[in-house]
């Protein structure tokens, strides 16, 4: 039996929405993994090391979160912690297409690996990473939509 499940994604930033996701898995598995894709290519806003920092500032409150950068392979990196479960949000049927494209290529991969698909809060079904970039960019609240921490980044990195 298997009781540990990984949440891979960019967090690019995390929002209130993956919070949400994470609290949720946190109530069915003992033991998370968050994974933070490494992917310049992506040209995220946030640096790796930001990415971790604050996920690891937000989610220190549980010491059963483990939280780690990855590059590669999604399922080589489950593999490694001994995960078999991935588990991804779905926010809208919009969604489904390329999630279900990625569990289908992730059972290719590796078939003893389930991707289960979880339902944030409703309040949480609009949030995207990068729309909350876009608007903020453009100069409109993110208040209620991120962590504090991760609006107080944001604020710091328009100054830079
Ligand atoms: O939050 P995102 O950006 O939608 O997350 C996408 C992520 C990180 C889950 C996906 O890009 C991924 O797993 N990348 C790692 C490379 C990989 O394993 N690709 C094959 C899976 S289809």
């Amino acid at each position: 039996m298997h009781t540990a499940a990984i949440y891979p994604g960019s967090f690019d930033p995390a929002t209130n929405g993956h919070l949400d996701i994470i609290r949720r898995c946190r109530r069915i598995f003992p033991r998370l993994v968050v994974a933070i894709l490494d992917n310049p290519r992506k040209q995220p806003l946030f640096s790796l090391q930001e990415r971790i920092e604050m996920l690891e500032a937000l989610l220190q409150d549980d010491p059963l979160i483990e939280v780690l950068a990855f590059d590669g392979l999604l399922v080589n990196v489950a593999r490694e912690h001994d995960v078999r479960v991935i588990i991804r949000g779905l926010r809208a049927i919009s969604d489904f297409e390329y999630e279900f494209q990625m569990a289908m290529m992730n059972r290719y991969l590796e078939g003893s690996i389930e991707t289960l698909f979880m339902v944030p809060d409703q309040a949480y079904t609009y949030l995207s990473s990068s729309l909350i970039k876009e608007i903020y960019s453009l100069g409109a609240s993110v208040q209620g939509m991120v962590p504090e921490l991760v609006a107080e980044r944001l604020r710091e990195l328009s100054k830079r």
